[in-house]
C-alpha cells in the first residue's frame, strides 16, 4: 500500500521498555524490544505521516524517524507530554515501568548477609496524563500486554485512560508479545467495534491498525 493516507498527520508512537535505576550499575525493566512501535512507526511514515518516535533504551536503527531517547519513565513522560499537544494521533507501544526505586543509590549497593528490599514509587502514567487532555480531534491508541483475564484487563484500561481504542496481545500466546517478530492482537474500540488478528507479522500488525483508522 504506496498510497499516502497520513500525509501530514503528525504521529507519535512511543516505544520500547524503560529502564528504573537502582544503583550505578543495576536497573528495573522488562523485555520489550520495541519491534511492534518500530513496524507502527514504519508504517504511518510510508502513508506519509509526520512521525516523533519516544522510545525507551532499544536496539534498533530509529534514525528515519524523528526519535527522542530516553531511559526512564519520567523522561519517557516529559518528553511525550511535550510534544502531545501537536499531534493527530498517538500510540502507546512503550511497556512504561509501573514503579521505579523510591531513591537510587549513589554508589554501588554492597551485598548483605541478609535479605534486601528495594522500595518502589509510582511512576507516571504517560497514557493516562496524556488521555486527560486529549481533544476531540486526537486518537489515542493504547496496547494491553496482559497475562490473564486479559480482555478484562484490556477494557479497564481503555475506560481509565480515555483511549480510543486497545490494542490487546497476550503472554500467553505463542508468537505474540515481547521480543518476536509475529503478534496476535484483539483491537478494542470505546465504540464497542472489536477486530481480531490471527498470528501475523507485527508490520502487519501496524497495516491493520493504519487500516482500521482509515474505516473510522
Ligand atoms: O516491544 P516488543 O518486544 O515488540 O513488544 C511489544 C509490546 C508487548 C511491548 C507491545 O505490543 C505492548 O503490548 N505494549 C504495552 C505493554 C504494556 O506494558 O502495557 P500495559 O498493559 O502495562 O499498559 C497499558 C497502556 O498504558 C500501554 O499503552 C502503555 O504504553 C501505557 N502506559 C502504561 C504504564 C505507564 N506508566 N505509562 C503508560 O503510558
Amino acid at each position: 500500500n504506496r498510497k499516502k493516507d497520513f500525509l501530514g498527520k503528525r504521529v507519535l508512537i512511543t516505544l520500547g521498555p524503560t529502564q528504573e535505576n537502582i544503583d550505578p550499575v543495576r536497573f528495573i525493566s522488562n523485555h520489550s524490544s520495541g519491534k511492534m512501535g518500530f513496524e507502527i512507526a514504519k508504517a504511518f511514515q510510508h502513508a506519509g505521516a509526520i512521525v516523533s518516535v519516544v522510545a525507551g533504551p532499544v536496539h534498533l536503527d530509529l534514525s528515519q524517524f524523528t526519535t527522542h531517547r530516553v531511559t526512564s519513565a519520567n523522561e519517557m513522560f516529559e518528553v511525550a507530554n511535550r510534544l502531545h499537544s501537536e499531534q493527530d494521533i498517538c500510540v502507546f507501544a512503550a511497556a512504561v515501568a509501573d514503579y521505579a526505586p523510591s531513591e537510587i543509590a549513589k554508589e554501588k549497593i554492597k551485598k548483605l548477609d541478609s535479605e534486601a528490599v528495594i522500595h518502589l514509587k509510582k511512576n507516571p502514567d504517560i497514557a493516562l496524563e496524556l488521555g486527560r487532555k486529549k481533544k476531540p480531534n486526537q486518537l489515542h491508541i493504547g496496547f494491553a500486554l496482559e497475562t490473564e483475564q486479559e480482555e478484562r484487563y484490556a477494557l479497564e484500561k481503555l475506560h481509565k485512560k480515555n483511549l480510543d481504542w486497545i490494542v490487546l496481545n497476550s503472554a500467553r500466546d505463542e508468537g505474540a508479545g515481547f521480543k518476536v517478530d509475529t503478534n496476535k492482537v484483539s483491537i478494542f474500540h470505546s465504540s464497542g467495534r472489536v477486530t481480531h488478528s490471527a498470528v501475523i507479522p507485527k508490520s502487519e500488525v501496524a497495516q491493520l491498525i493504519l487500516n482500521e483508522i482509515k474505516l473510522g
